[in-house]
C-alpha cells in the first residue's frame, strides 16, 4: 500500500524522536512491501521562527490532504514571551480544531518489564494497569475565548450536546472492545458544562446496555488513579481533564515517555504523537525515549491504516527491547542497560520480524 504521511519534527526533542520513529517504518514498509511517502510540515516554535506563525494554513493543508500525520512535540522556553495566540502550542490546537480530531485515545498499560519503574507500590501495580483515556480533544475550555483586560483574565469553558454526544459514543464503542466498563468523568457538583456531559452520557447508555457506565468526580478519579487503577476500563472526559488525567496515568506506568497516542475524527486521517511534551532540557543530547513516538506510528497503522499485523510487528519489537533490559534514562533501574535515543530506535529495528 502507499500512504502519504505528513511528518512534524516540531522543536525540542521532537526531531531525534520521530527521527527514529521514521526509521522504524521505513523497515515496516521495507518488511510488508509497503511505500510511505513524507512531507515535512513546520510546527510549533520552528515556524514561529520562520514565519512568524505556530502554523500557517498552507502547512495545516499538508496535513488535512495527507492519510495521516506523526507529530514529535512542539514548545520551549524561548517562546514562553511570545503572545498567547502566537505561541507554539497554539500551533498544536490549530492543527487539531483543523483536522477535526475529536477523540484522543491515550492508553495507560504497564509494561511487566517496567513494573519497578512505576512510583506505585508493587502491591498496586500487581492489579495490573490498563485502561485508556479517551479525552474530547477540540471543544472546552482550550477552545473557547480567552481574553486579558486589565487585572482580569477570563477563558471560556462551553460543550454543546453534540460535541458530547460524539466522544461519548466512542468512549461507549472503546468499552464495548474491551473490558466493557466505561467510567465518564466530570465535575457536575460546580459546572453547568459538566451537568450536562453527565446527562448526555446516561442518554447514550440506553443505546449501549452490554456496557456498564459509571460516573466519577474529576478530583476522586485523580485519587483513584493512583488508589486503585486496576478498577478502570475505560475512562471519558473532556478536554482539560483528559490533559491532567493523562499525564497522571502515565506517571503510573513508568514514564511518560513510552505513551503514545491517536486522534481521530470524522475520517481515518488521524494524529498520532507521544503525550510527552518537548522536554528541551534534553533536546540534540541523544537522551530522549523515543518509544511514545514509535508507539504512536504503530497506532497509526493499526487505526489510519488498517495495518494491524504491522502495528503489533512494532509492538512486540518493543517489548523484545525491554525484555533484553535496554533502558533510555527516563526508565533507568538496577541492571538496566542505559541506551541513548538512537540506539534505542537501533535495537527496536533489529527486533522487528515479520508476523
Ligand atoms: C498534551 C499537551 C498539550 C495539551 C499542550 C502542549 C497544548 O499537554 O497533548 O497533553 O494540553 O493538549
Ligand atoms: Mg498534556
Amino acid at each position: 500500500m502507499v500512504k502519504n504521511i505528513a511528518v512534524i519534527r516540531g522543536d525540542g526533542i521532537g526531531p531525534e524522536i520521530v527521527n527514529e520513529a521514521l526509521r522504524v517504518l521505513g523497515k515496516v514498509a521495507e518488511l510488508y512491501g509497503h511505500t510511505f511517502k513524507y512531507t515535512d510540515v513546520d510546527m510549533g516554535g520552528c515556524a514561529i521562527d520562520k514565519y512568524g506563525d505556530p502554523l500557517p494554513e498552507h502547512e495545516l493543508q499538508k496535513c488535512v490532504n495527507s492519510d495521516s500525520v506523526l507529530l514529535g512535540a512542539v514548545g520551549g522556553n524561548k517562546w514562553n514571551d511570545v503572545p498567547g495566540t502566537l505561541r507554539p502550542e497554539k500551533g498544536l490546537l490549530r492543527l487539531r480544531a483543523g483536522m477535526g480530531v475529536y477523540s484522543n485515545n491515550r492508553p495507560a498499560k504497564i509494561w511487566p518489564q517496567l513494573a519497578d519503574a512505576s512510583p506505585l507500590k508493587k502491591s498496586i501495580v500487581d492489579q495490573g494497569i490498563d485502561f485508556i483515556i479517551v479525552r474530547e480533544l477540540i471543544g472546552g475550555i482550550y477552545f473557547g475565548e480567552h481574553k486579558t483586560e486589565g487585572d482580569v483574565a477570563t477563558d471560556v469553558l462551553t460543550y454543546s450536546e453534540s460535541e458530547i454526544e460524539r466522544i461519548g459514543m466512542i468512549g461507549f464503542e472503546t468499552a464495548r472492545k474491551r473490558n466493557k466498563k466505561l467510567c465518564s468523568v466530570e465535575k457536575s457538583n460546580v459546572l453547568d458544562s459538566s451537568r450536562l456531559w453527565k446527562k448526555v452520557m446516561h442518554r447514550l447508555a440506553e443505546e449501549y446496555p452490554d456496557v456498564e457506565l459509571s460516573d466519577m468526580l474529576v478530583d476522586n478519579c485523580a485519587m483513584q488513579i493512583v488508589k486503585n487503577p486496576a478498577q478502570f476500563d475505560v475512562i471519558v472526559t473532556e478536554n482539560m481533564f483528559g490533559d491532567i488525567l493523562s499525564d497522571e496515568a502515565s506517571m503510573i506506568t513508568g514514564s511518560i515517555g513510552m505513551i503514545p497516542s491517536s486522534s481521530l475524527g470524522a475520517t481515518t486521517c488521524g494524529l498520532y504523537e507521544p503525550i510527552h511534551g518537548s522536554a528541551p532540557d534534553i533536546a540534540g543530547k541523544d537522551v530522549a525515549n523515543p518509544i511514545g513516538t514509535i508507539l504512536s506510528a504503530a497506532m497509526m497503522l493499526r487505526f489510519s491504516f488498517d495495518m494491524p499485523k504491522e502495528a503489533e510487528t512494532i509492538e512486540n519489537a518493543v517489548s523484545a527491547y525491554l525484555d533484553a533490559g535496554y533502558r533510555t534514562a527516563d526508565i533507568m533501574s538496577e541492571g538496566g542497560k542505559l541506551v541513548g535515543c538512537r540506539q534505542c530506535g537501533e535495537l527496536i529495528i533489529e527486533n522487528l520480524r515479520k508476523g
